[in-house]
């Protein structure tokens, strides 16, 4: 059951084609989301910042299927890719108990990302996103619909099912998926944004500092499947939705150090909960924990407020307000960009969230 009204089938000699394409960012997550229940649900609410330059561009050109049509043809940056193909085929098999009209259309997708294929940030949620948004845009099209708040909650439910995260950059800024005893409205369903925080995070850097562009050695999929038999899942679970509330205050009322103590926290237990999983795995490199002690030595000497999270990865997300970017760009070309795979660093920052190309 969909929480959307499901659109009738299309008549068997409709001719509706067109053309959309989204852009849709990534995001960083502040509280993680790590352990699922079936379908597609998280075992707690997490959050996270909506990025700006890391992006994924999809378009996507639809038309009546005919019985020698392929449903789906995909190319990435310019190539055709089998491999994402069979994935997209295998999404939309799985979303057409809600959008079922979609059997009914054959399309052409293309699709690129701002940042490089290897550069060790994932791309499922930019992508999972941008796609959602092009399938409720034919919708809209098709079915003569207009409701905005409808319009981005379903785009991140049917997004939700490609890849949980990418729920949360349907949004700008800041935004929250799973139910919350402390978020008005916030649901396992979709995400929801979060509202009314204080204004130095409106412009929040996160420079993404690669220190290896190695595919990992356990996918998340994975990762989040090994939380079923972790002893310590439940404990983290409580833990969340206690930092959920800590963070969100600390967001409210402009605290930096206390939003840093609470976004290092979940980090770290994140990477905690990996290597105390049975089988057991370490995703940090030693130039993770090298970044780490720097930063932290960094903020105990200078007292400025810099932080760092990091993703079901070893690459580091190097947080602070604008405030202190002289400060902290010179900090990073003397002490860490030497830690890094190539000099190589994203200098991103908090987005506004999607937007429509075509
Ligand atoms: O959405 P998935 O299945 O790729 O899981 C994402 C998990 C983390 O990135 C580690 C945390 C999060 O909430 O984004």
């Amino acid at each position: 059951m969909s929480f959307f009204e499901i659109q009738n089938p299309l008549k068997e000699n409709h001719d509706f084609h067109g053309h959309v394409s989204w852009k849709c960012p990534s995001n960083i997550a502040l509280i993680k989301y790590w352990g699922k229940r079936p379908i597609q649900m998280p075992a707690n609410a997490s959050i996270s910042f909506t990025l700006d330059k890391a992006y994924t561009i999809t378009s996507v050109h639809y038309q009546p299927r005919r019985t020698s049509d392929k449903w789906v043809q995909f190319s990435f940056e310019g190539k055709e890719e089998i491999s994402f193909e069979k994935r997209i085929v295998k999404y939309l098999s799985s979303i057409t108990d809600h959008i079922s009209w979609i059997k009914q259309l054959s399309f052409k997708i293309s699709s690129e990302n701002s940042f490089p294929h290897s550069s060790g940030i994932a791309s499922s949620a930019s992508s999972m996103g941008a796609l959602a948004l092009c399938l409720c845009d034919i919708e809209e099209d098709i079915f003569k619909i207009s409701d905005n708040s409808l319009f981005r909650k379903k785009a991140s439910y049917l997004s939700r099912l490609g890849s949980g995260s990418a729920c949360r950059s349907l949004y700008p800024q800041l935004a929250a998926w799973g139910t919350s005893s402390i978020i008005k409205n916030s649901s396992d369903l979709y995400a929801v944004p979060i509202e009314g925080i204080h204004e130095v995070y409106n412009n929040f850097h996160d420079d993404i500092l690669i220190v290896s562009d190695q595919e990992k050695a356990v996918s998340s999929s994975a990762g989040h499947a090994l939380m079923d038999t972790n002893i310590f899942a439940e404990k983290r679970y409580d833990q969340a939705e206690i930092h959920m509330k800590t963070l969100l205050n600390s967001m409210k009322n402009g605290d930096l150090h206390a939003f840093g103590k609470i976004v290092e926290d979940e980090a770290l237990t994140l990477h905690a909960l990996m290597m105390c999983s049975d089988p057991s795995y370490i995703l940090m490199e030693p130039n993770t924990l090298e970044v780490i002690k720097r930063i932290r030595t960094f903020r105990k000497s200078t007292g400025l407020p810099l932080f760092f999270t990091l993703d079901a990865g070893p690459n580091i997300h190097i947080l602070y307000p604008n405030h202190i970017v002289p400060q902290v760009t010179s900090f990073i070309n003397k002490d860490l960009i030497s830690l890094s795979l190539e000099g190589r660093i994203i200098r991103d920052q908090v987005g506004q969230g999607p937007t429509k190309i075509a």
